[in-house]
């Protein structure tokens, strides 16, 4: 019976408590640089920069080696495996540099998603084997935390209940095995904003699966203290004719997470989800502002919002590194600032500050 359980030891218990607030302490955030090689080949062939091994670290370096006032903004940086152990070109290890900036380094463990057979094209996601293996040497190597990234979409017959069934309890065995490796699981459900639904469908759907999400979490015995949650940010549908204004948007979002998410969680940190940088960070701030009971820290674990600009600045050109790292140090000051609720909007120019970030059903 899943109410015969043990508690975890307490020791471990607060190891993971203090991580957990660690990486939401307020006013910071997560830089999300766990592209895998073929995304951040996307990335980097959107600036005309070759997908090698030497263009991926020296992209990661610029990141990590931006002026110390990152982490006023930045708490931790979410990474791929080839990054946790790769060295800068004059053979300092990535994560040492992580280390001097007091960034907490995060892992992303999940190996990408599959199709379920007999369904309108949804997905689950796959990397269990061998995962108690890889957070224990992951924890022994330096980071803290990781992140799982599950995705469901919204159509006239999906998400389904097995869709949301399966990536519910999938997200349940991969934090439960975190946590019994000291790392802080971050629990991504991710609702594609593909298609052309409303607010409202987009909020329920959003609602639905979290709950899916929580129950499966309280049946696998984790310890919500030292979880985080990784949501959408909830939106219409990219293509849907209707136009609803930030502060609704940022309505549904605390009304759905208000409804779903219970108050032992420390935190939320939203993805950005093919926003632009500056609409991630606008939401962001409206939804701060809502007012009422909101009983998470709820700031950003941003990818694309947080790297148009700096790759756009970059193009791979030596002499613009420091340049890319003010973009990089600008984009974290405005949404360090919209998860204090406090963001001017429009006060923060990235040179792609406005450029869609949207890309059709997202594999990362
Ligand atoms: P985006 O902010 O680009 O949607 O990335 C989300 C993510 O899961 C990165 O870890």
């Amino acid at each position: 019976m899943c109410t015969h359980f043990h508690y975890p030891p307490p020791e471990l218990q607060r190891e993971l408590e203090q991580i957990a607030q660690a990486v939401c302490a307020s006013g910071k955030g997560i830089l999300a640089a766990d592209e895998s090689t073929s995304t951040i080949g996307k990335r980097l062939d959107g600036i005309g920069v070759k997908n090698t091994e030497e263009n991926r670290r020296d992209y990661r370096e610029l990141l990590f080696t931006a002026p110390a006032e990152l982490s006023d903004y930045i708490s931790g940086v979410l990474l791929f495996h080839e990054t946790v152990y790769q060295t800068t070109a004059d053979g300092k290890s990535m994560m040492e540099l992580l280390r001097r900036r007091k960034l907490i380094p995060g892992i992303k463990v999940d190996t990408g998603v599959v199709s379920l057979m007999g369904t309108d094209a949804e997905k689950t996601t796959q990397g269990l084997d061998e995962l108690s293996k890889r957070c224990s040497q992951y924890k022994k190597d330096g980071c803290q935390f990781a992140k799982w990234r599950c995705v469901l979409r919204i159509g006239l017959n999906t998400p389904s209940y097995q869709a949301m069934l399966e990536n519910a309890n999938v997200l349940a065995r991969y934090a439960s095995i975190c946590q019994a490796n000291g790392l802080v699981p971050i629990v991504e459900p991710e609702v594609l904003p593909d298609g052309d639904h409303s607010l409202e469908r987009a909020q329920k759907v959003t609602e639905t699966v979290l709950a899916f999400v929580y129950k499966a979490l309280h049946d696998h015995h984790v310890h919500l203290e030292g979880t985080l949650l990784k949501p959408n940010m909830v939106t219409a549908g990219k293509t849907s004719r209707l136009v609803y204004r930030a502060e609704d948007q940022a309505r549904a979002t605390v009304a759905c997470l208000m409804r779903c998410v219970p108050p032992a969680v420390p935190g939320i940190t939203f993805l950005s989800g093919g926003m632009t940088e500056e609409e991630a960070t606008v939401m962001l701030c409206e939804i701060n502002k809502v007012r009422g009971k909101k009983p998470w820290s709820l700031t950003f674990s941003f990818g694309r919002a947080l790297q148009a600009s700096v790759l756009r600045v970059w193009a791979g050109r030596k002499e613009q590194v420091f340049a890319a790292q003010q973009q990089l140090l600008n984009r974290a000051r405005a949404n360090s600032q919209a998860a204090l609720g406090t963001y001017q909007s429009g006060s923060c120019k990235g040179v792609a500050a406005q450029a869609d970030q949207f890309i059709k059903n997202h594999e990362y």
